[in-house]
């Protein structure tokens, strides 16, 4: 199975929004390009599942949370990076845009759920993933882009130019 074209697909959000330098940096052999609906079966949630506990979902069900978020405009952007080869996932990120009535009605990015493969890790795509979510945050006018993580994961992080900030708090029902 090869690489479906982006025209064939229900996109989530503008290719456009993928800074160039992003796609110029990947290996030629990998396709980043916004979420599809139909990229349950593209392995999406094998690969969210490296982060974090990612329970089986029917692909309608997938299908219908794709399309309620694309349904909030200006709002979900969630990205992937694809084998050329297999059509397989192997990497994602998402961005949610939140709009304050602060820092005159300004916008902040939450970069959330970064993820990639087991045997893809260390290649340099979970920064090319950062990099783009980062610079569609900063295309759309976010004051901020910031993000939650493991103490582990914040030597990656200073990596991709985060500094560390404040604490995280949780309250879990
Ligand atoms: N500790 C120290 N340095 C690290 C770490 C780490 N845990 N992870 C990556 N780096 C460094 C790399 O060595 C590299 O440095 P270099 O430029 O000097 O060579 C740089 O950061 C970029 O690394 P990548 O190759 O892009 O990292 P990778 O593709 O493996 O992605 C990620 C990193 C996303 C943490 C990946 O390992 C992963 O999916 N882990 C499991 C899930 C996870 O923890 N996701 C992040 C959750 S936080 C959130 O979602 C907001």
């Amino acid at each position: 199975m090869t690489l479906t074209p982006e025209s064939e697909l229900d996109l989530l959000f503008n290719p456009s929004l993928i800074p160039q330098s992003v796609r110029d940096a990947l290996p030629s052999d990998l396709h980043i390009r916004p979420q599809a609906s139909s990229d349950h079966s593209r392995n999406h949630l094998p690969v969210l599942s490296v982060l974090s506990p990612t329970p089986a979902v029917a692909p309608a069900e997938y299908e219908r949370q794709f399309h309620a978020q694309r349904a909030c405009p200006d709002t979900y952007y969630t990205l992937v990076i694809i084998s050329r080869e297999t059509d397989q996932i192997v990497a994602t990120g998402t961005l949610f845009v939140e709009r304050k009535f602060l820092r005159g009605l300004g916008l902040v990015g939450h970069i959330e759920d970064i993820a990639v493969s087991t045997s893809q890790q260390g290649k340099k795509l979970g920064l090319r993933v950062i990099q783009a979510l980062v610079g569609i945050s900063e295309g759309r006018g976010c004051y901020k882009t910031i993000l939650n993580c493991s103490k582990d994961n914040i030597p990656f992080y200073e990596k991709c130019g985060f500094t560390l900030k404040e604490h995280e708090m949780a309250k879990y029902a």
